[in-house]
């Protein structure tokens, strides 16, 4: 197969670069991410903002194979690398991806894979797999990627894992820094320093993305001016979240972020699941709290001000039916 057709003129140039080949090993990390507000009106042009999450990652790690094939050495799925179920789909298209697109050796590799990051919860663990293992491929055959090229293969080998998207998952799986995003623009990364702490909260029901965005698509047909009031009023929202980031404002943040839950409800996202850690987490002193991501399961996220307030909401989640919590102070200045 030639993909170089399929390529822009920007990375058929860069493939050309000469390549070695180290037969000891080569490493590949990604980190999850979280959609703090605006998912789904996203898809129609709203912005939203999208942070990286280091608390649950993944990393890939790239040896010589000891068989004539590449191999898959995963929790999900251990074996030859083509005969991966469908799911894994996207990992077959970027492993081949990488290798043609930067005309590295085609030798059979062992590809395996650890990950905190929980499958199918809207923290994006898809595209983060495949970020760790193009990562690790390019670090085996000491090849240096860049930004661009990784996010171009990670979009391609998406598109088969999901039906049309905003993009905002494959673009976060290889951002290190928060970004504010609209499909029409470029994304703006910008500091995220904010005296508080986001618990991000599973909710041990995998999440339904797909079919969250078409149910959305079909209210939207249905429904189209309340719809569209809906989403104009949740893009109002993380544009007024954006400057109380900056202002280091966590309770107009929060205030916010609660706003965009109640406005998710209306766009028949969430569910009584969510909607009960969402409660659990304002009774508690969570200054806001929302559904992230798709929706329809996955996970909750909520805002404290100091530690042991997030202590108690993470308490209280988990009482509420979270099987899983984390926390992260949002100031990284300290
Ligand atoms: O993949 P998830 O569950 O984090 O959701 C993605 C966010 C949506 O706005 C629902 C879809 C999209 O492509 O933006």
């Amino acid at each position: 197969m030639t993909i170089d057709k399929q390529l822009s003129p920007k990375l058929s140039e860069q493939s050309l670069v000469q390549t070695s080949i180290n037969p000891a090993v080569g490493r590949g990390y990604a980190h999850s991410k979280i959609i703090l507000m605006g998912e789904h009106s996203v898809v129609y042009d709203f912005p939203a903002i999208a942070l990286p999450f280091n608390k649950a990652k993944i990393e890939a790690i790239v040896t010589p194979s000891l068989s004539d094939h590449h191999i898959l050495s995963s929790d999900y799925y251990h074996g030859v690398l083509v005969n991966a179920p469908e799911a894994l789909a996207n990992i077959i298209r970027a492993v081949t991806l990488t290798l043609e697109s930067f005309k590295l050796p085609n030798l059979p590799l062992h590809i395996s894979i650890q990950s905190t990051i929980p499958v199918g919860r809207g923290m994006g663990s898809s595209a983060a797999v495949v970020v760790a293992i193009v990562r690790a491929i390019c670090d085996f055959y000491t090849f240096n990627i860049s930004d661009y090229q990784l996010h171009f293969i990670v979009n391609q080998a998406e598109v088969i894992a999901h039906e049309s998207t905003s993009g905002i998952d494959t673009l976060m799986a290889s951002s290190s820094s928060p970004i504010i995003y609209r499909k029409s623009k470029q994304p703006v990364p910008f500091e995220f320093n904010v005296d508080a702490y986001l618990i991000v909260a599973d909710s041990g029901q995998e999440g339904q993305t797909k079919e969250a965005v078409s149910k959305v698509r079909l209210l939207k047909e249905d429904k189209p001016s309340f719809v569209h009031n809906v989403m104009r009023s949740i893009g109002e929202f993380v544009l007024q979240a954006h400057e109380a980031i900056q202002n280091n404002d966590r309770i107009e943040l929060g205030r916010l972020m609660t706003y965009n839950h109640y406005y998710l409800n209306q766009l028949e996202v969430s569910n009584t699941r969510l909607d009960r850690i969402v409660n659990a987490a304002w009774i508690a002193g969570a200054l806001g709290a929302k559904l992230t991501g798709g929706g329809l399961g996955g996970c909750v996220i909520a805002l404290a001000e100091d530690l042991e307030s997030a202590q108690q909401i993470e308490l209280a989640m988990r009482d509420a039916g979270a099987v899983q919590t984390w926390s992260m102070f949002l100031n990284g200045k300290d």
